[in-house]
């Protein structure tokens, strides 16, 4: 007998329908899955055995295929489990449906001993159904609350493979899995750690934080060492300006796809924050490996990437970064296709000026060559500096600033002021994909970014005198916006672009 279920694929961060084909026919026994399975998928076959046996069903003694159509698709992960054993019981008459199960998804892993186990990608797979119109998901009961993000589908929360049977044979039925409105409400309450207000000094530097935070601008900061630009950077989460749901959604996926979502909390409401050391390979950080994964600069997404010590990141590693800082995602070929990522990320680093730390300080001495100092700044290349929008130095922080008992303004204050620009940028990129100034295209920036006279010719002096590239200017002009967003200007001004083109780094570019 042949039977048929409906399950699903992740390819990145989109989900495929696939089918579950599954033949039981006379003949010699046997057990296999065709249709491109990896690893994970050939060894769901024992799991689906032993969870059949011990859920007080019979494994069928006899020539059993299942094919995961379509064969073109190449599938990964043990997600695969459930569908291929509900295939086999159905396929031997041990399951008797009461209603037609073509309108249903079935997702999750078994264990031996039937029971569902969490399984990764389950909200991409349940943005697919609501898609496709697929009215009705089967999910572990551990994955029910991530699955009910998304309205308009009915979630079933499954404990084990036996409950799931007498639901479907209509003897005792599982209750829909009611979402908790709370958690979309939620979104506001979201607690930080560091805050800005516990840094002294380095007004300048903080200023330009919060320019970065409103427009999501990129942002290097460099300076001697213990001058505070790792603090500075570490208490960016606490301006950042909140997600908005879709943006949420949108990490969820990629968090959930990577199997890092806390099983407590389904939603990811802050923006992420991930500080990959400097050690990193190239698949950490652009995404990859066997089974594909995003990197780093796919889970910064929506968030920021912090690198310190940038020229200690291998020159190749930071080089692929230059496509994703563009486009805002990442495309890996593989043998098998092409995969694509999300990587719409803020970058944040810092550096050191020369080796030793204290070139241009005014009270230490370089101990440096000038050929090493060249060779240290020469790490980061010219095509990867110029992506960067605001150029910050952090010098060292006196006495009086330190020991200063009155409080400096802490991040909330900041965080208001950051979050009223960002809303100036939501209503403007109303209707497009668009959430804030950095993400502009040329066109965009045509249409939005209209300075006055006297802006109009700081500009025209400033591209000449500092030799601006193409890039520079629209980096330039989009900075002046959210400059000019930030003091609640519509007209980008002539202060607006000084302060943008003063972000700019002075030499070469
Ligand atoms: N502006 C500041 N206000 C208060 N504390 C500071 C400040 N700058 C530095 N500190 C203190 O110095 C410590 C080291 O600072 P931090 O790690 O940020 O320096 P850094 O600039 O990143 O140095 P490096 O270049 O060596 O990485 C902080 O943990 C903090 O205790
Ligand atoms: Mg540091």
């Amino acid at each position: 007998m042949l039977a048929k279920v409906q399950s699903c694929a992740v390819i990145g961060l989109e989900g495929a329908l696939v089918e579950v084909e599954v033949d039981i026919s006379n003949g010699l026994a046997a057990f296999n899955v065709v249709g491109l399975p990896d690893a994970a998928i050939n060894e769901s076959r024992e799991r689906v055995r032993s969870a059949i046996k011990n859920c007080g069903c019979l494994f069928p003694y006899k020539r059993i295929t299942a094919n995961l159509a379509p064969a073109d698709l190449r599938k990964e992960g043990p997600a695969y489990d459930l569908p291929i054993a509900i295939g086999v019981l159905l396929a031997s008459g041990q399951i008797n449906p009461e209603k037609s199960i073509d309108e249903c998804l079935f997702l999750g892993e078994l264990s031996l001993d039937g029971s569902l186990r969490h399984t990764n990608g389950i909200l991409p797979m349940v943005a697919l159904a609501c898609e496709k119109r697929v009215n009705i998901v089967f999910v572990p009961a551990d994955d029910a609350m991530e699955a009910s993000l998304l309205r308009g589908v009915t979630i079933y929360p499954v404990e084990t493979l036996g409950q799931l049977i007498a639901h479907l044979n209509g003897e005792r039925l599982i209750e829909p899995f009611i979402p908790d409105p709370r958690i979309l409400e939620n979104i506001d309450q979201v607690a930080y750690g560091q805050d800005m207000a516990a840094v002294r000094g380095q007004e300048h530097v903080k200023r330009a934080l919060e320019v970065a935070a409103s427009g999501a601008h990129n942002i290097l900061m460099s300076g001697p060492p213990g001058s505070g630009k790792t603090l500075l950077a570490r208490s960016m989460p606490s301006i950042l300006p909140r997600m908005i749901i879709e943006e949420s959604l949108d990490v969820t996926k990629i968090y959930s796809v990577s199997g890092m979502l806390p099983s407590d909390m389904p939603l990811v409401l802050q923006r992420p924050f991930r500080s990959p050391h400097h050690t990193i390979s190239h698949a950490g950080l652009v995404g990859g490996g066997r089974i594909p994964r995003p990197g780093e600069i796919s889970l910064a997404h929506r968030g920021v990437l912090f690198l310190d010590e940038l020229p200690e990141f291998g020159q190749n590693v930071l080089e692929v970064m230059r496509q994703p800082l563009e486009d805002k995602v990442v495309t890996i070929s593989r043998a098998q296709g092409t995969i694509t990522y999300p990587a719409n990320f803020m970058l944040v680093a810092s550096m050191n000026p020369c080796p030793c730390g204290f070139f241009g300080d005014p009270v230490r001495e370089c101990s440096c060559s000038a050929s090493s100092i060249m060779r240290y700044q020469k790490r980061i290349s010219g095509p990867l500096l110029d992506r960067i929008d605001i150029h910050i130095e952090v010098p060292r922080v006196d006495y009086e600033k330190l020991a200063d008992k009155r409080n400096a303004e802490d991040s909330k204050t900041i965080r208001i002021r950051v979050q009223e620009a960002r809303e100036r940028q939501l209503q403007r990129f109303s209707g497009t994909k668009m959430t804030c100034n950095a993400e502009m295209g040329p066109s965009e920036v045509r249409d939005f970014c209209k300075t006055d006279a006297s802006g109009e010719r700081l500009l025209k002096a400033a591209m000449q005198q500092l030799h601006l590239s193409a890039r520079a200017y629209h980096r330039v002009l989009k900075l002046a916006r959210t400059i000019a967003d930030l003091a609640g200007n519509e007209e980008i001004m002539a202060n607006h672009v000084a302060e943008a083109v003063q972000y700019r780094p002075r030499v070469g570019m």
